[in-house]
């Protein structure tokens, strides 16, 4: 009998390991502590055993008993985590399924543009300057002659923090901030962020990049300026492209250039893209103001130069053929991926 009980214990324990799930448990339980089960079977026929071995037998039931209770109720928790785990949706794992890769991040297209202007610069001997982008008036508008009322400085068109403090509206700021630290020659690109109160649609955003240059030298003219600029124009996008010079007004330039590149989406030929005139402008540029060399401490008489500020964005769309500018911003990877 005490045999037979023990045999009965190793196959339930079994059985218990074995049970997937709940209906099997409880098929189990029943088969062997059920009512009509193989241990109450035993228990009963108990009284039939010769009176010593009764006492014996009887503990050792009880014992298999509650073992198996045990058990019993430690498999179904077990399989009532199990439960929760796959309803939370982790699947059975599939060993053979290949592992899942770490997502490699890659250069954000304005980024990888910008850098590639910058490195045409540093190869012309030019070296990078920043400001912040938070900015004082003096910086932004005094120092680079802007006439007392002038409306780029006008709170429709700037954002201010307090009324000597804004965000930057253009790059040009950087040029006295270098200037001031240094004395001739001065031989700089100034990439950053720049902040307008504009509508935002297809070619305008309240946040954009500029490159700032400026360059400040004995013997400085117009010529240096229209040279550097068709070398990086070039270098950029092919000797095919040209740039335009047209007369235009900047406080802080004298005389001020508007820049425009060959479309290159035509070749120059007029597109809907250039509104049929084969040119893209692409940002400022001009002389050095005097009065602006003065307002750093350079000798006027001694030294000329010449900046430009170009917009970021402008070169990434005709780069890579995008014709709206809110996807740079967009942080959707479905645009980021294609690059
Ligand atoms: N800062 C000007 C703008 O945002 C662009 C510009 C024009 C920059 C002429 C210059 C410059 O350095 O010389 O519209």
């Amino acid at each position: 009998m005490e045999d037979k009980l023990r045999a009965l214990g190793d196959e339930a324990r079994q059985a218990i390991q074995q049970a997937d799930d709940k209906q099997q448990l409880e098929q189990v339980r029943i088969k062997y502590l059920g009512r009509q089960g193989h241990l109450r079977q035993i228990m009963q026929s108990i009284g039939d055993l010769p009176a010593q071995q009764r006492p014996v037998v009887g503990q050792l039931a009880n014992q298999v008993s509650r073992e198996l209770e045990r058990l019993l109720a430690q498999r179904a928790t077990e399989l009532e985590a199990a439960a929760t785990e796959t309803d939370k949706g982790a699947r059975k794992i599939d060993v053979t399924l290949p592992g899942r890769g770490p997502r490699v991040g890659k250069q954000h297209p304005l980024m990888a543009t910008l850098e590639e202007m910058i490195d045409i610069f540093l190869g012309l001997g030019f070296v990078v300057a920043e400001g912040p982008e938070v900015e004082n008036y003096y910086y932004s508008f005094e120092a680079l002659n802007y006439p007392e009322f002038h409306p780029a400085m006008d709170e429709q068109m700037t954002f201010y923090i307090t009324d000597d403090v804004l965000l930057r509206s253009q790059t040009s700021p950087v040029q006295i901030r270098v200037m001031e630290q240094q004395p001739p020659p001065v031989r700089i690109v100034a990439p950053g962020r720049c902040f307008r109160r504009d509508t935002v649609d297809a070619t305008h955003c309240h946040t954009f990049y500029q490159l700032e240059g400026l360059l400040v030298d004995e013997g400085v003219t117009f010529a240096d300026l229209k040279g550097t600029l068709e070398i990086f124009a070039h270098e950029m996008f092919g000797p095919e492209c040209h740039m335009r010079f047209r007369p235009d007004f900047f406080p802080f330039t004298e005389p001020s250039a508007e820049i425009a590149l060959t479309c290159i989406i035509c070749g120059g030929e007029g597109c809907r893209v250039c509104s049929g005139t084969g040119w893209l402008e692409v940002g400022g540029s001009g002389m050095v103001d005097p009065n602006v060399l003065a307002k750093v401490g350079y000798d006027t008489e001694k030294y000329t130069g010449w900046a430009f500020g170009v917009g970021v964005e402008r070169f990434a769309m005709l780069r890579y053929g995008i014709d709206d500018i809110r996807l740079f911003y967009s942080g959707d990877m479905r645009f980021l991926e294609q690059f």
